[in-house]
């Protein structure tokens, strides 16, 4: 796919603020620092689309982007961090909770993992979260460039191995990294795919 426009549309706390046009949107999500805004400024080949930054919790609201005028994209704040409260550390927010329940026009969650990390439970129970909702969702390996090649496949294929754990089959899932642009062809010809497949519910 190709983007020939990527346009911020607003901020929101609450969904039912969110914008109303109906077109496909996908969202991205994970834990705190996990690199979802990198990610979504990789896919568009813009610096500072969304706001990136080396401490957790810089995202803390609802953010649509328009892309080709087509889809939306979705970066939200990371789950497992919230200066607030302990106990809210251990959730994820509830406006978050909101905005996967209601939103209808989503058609495709991106989880992101860091690559380097083993599974957690929080991601896992978050995965659960979406299948238990009937919301498909796919799986984003973060940051493949911090781990050497072999360090890296068995990384992954150890990830793997837990999902099928939980999951019946593997979940669609795609290695990438920000800083090398590994895995951008992938992902948005998966989003190019799905749009298709949507075409005619958003007529
Ligand atoms: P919150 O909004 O705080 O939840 O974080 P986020 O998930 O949006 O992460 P963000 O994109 O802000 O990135 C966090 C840090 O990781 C930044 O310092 C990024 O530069 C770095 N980072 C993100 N993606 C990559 C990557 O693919 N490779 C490397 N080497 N660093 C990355
Ligand atoms: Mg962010």
């Amino acid at each position: 796919m190709k983007i020939k426009s990527a346009e911020f549309v607003m901020s929101n706390s609450n969904v039912t603020n969110a914008p109303k046009d109906r077109i496909p949107e996908y969202a991205f999500i994970g834990r705190s620092n996990v690199g979802k805004s990198s990610l979504i400024n990789m896919l568009m080949e813009r610096k500072n689309l969304a706001k990136t930054s080396g401490k957790p919790g810089k995202t803390q609201l609802i953010n649509h982007f328009k892309i080709n005028d087509e889809w939306f994209l979705v970066d939200l704040p990371g789950y497992g961090y919230a200066k607030v409260s302990k106990k809210k550390r251990t959730i994820f927010q509830y406006f978050i909770e909101n905005y996967f329940k209601e939103r209808e026009q989503l058609v495709c969650t991106f989880v992101l993992i860091d690559s380097r990390h083993d599974p957690q439970k929080i991601d896992l129970e978050f995965m659960q979260f979406l299948g238990e909702n009937n919301l498909p969702f796919c799986i984003v390996f973060t940051k493949s460039d911090k781990l050497a090649p072999t360090k890296l496949d068995k990384q992954i294929a150890s990830y793997k191995k837990k999902l099928l754990e939980f999951w019946e089959s593997e979940p669609t899932n795609f290695l990438t990294s920000s800083s090398t642009s590994i895995g951008r062809d992938e992902l948005l010809n998966f989003i190019d795919q799905v749009n298709k497949d949507v075409a005619d519910d958003f007529k």
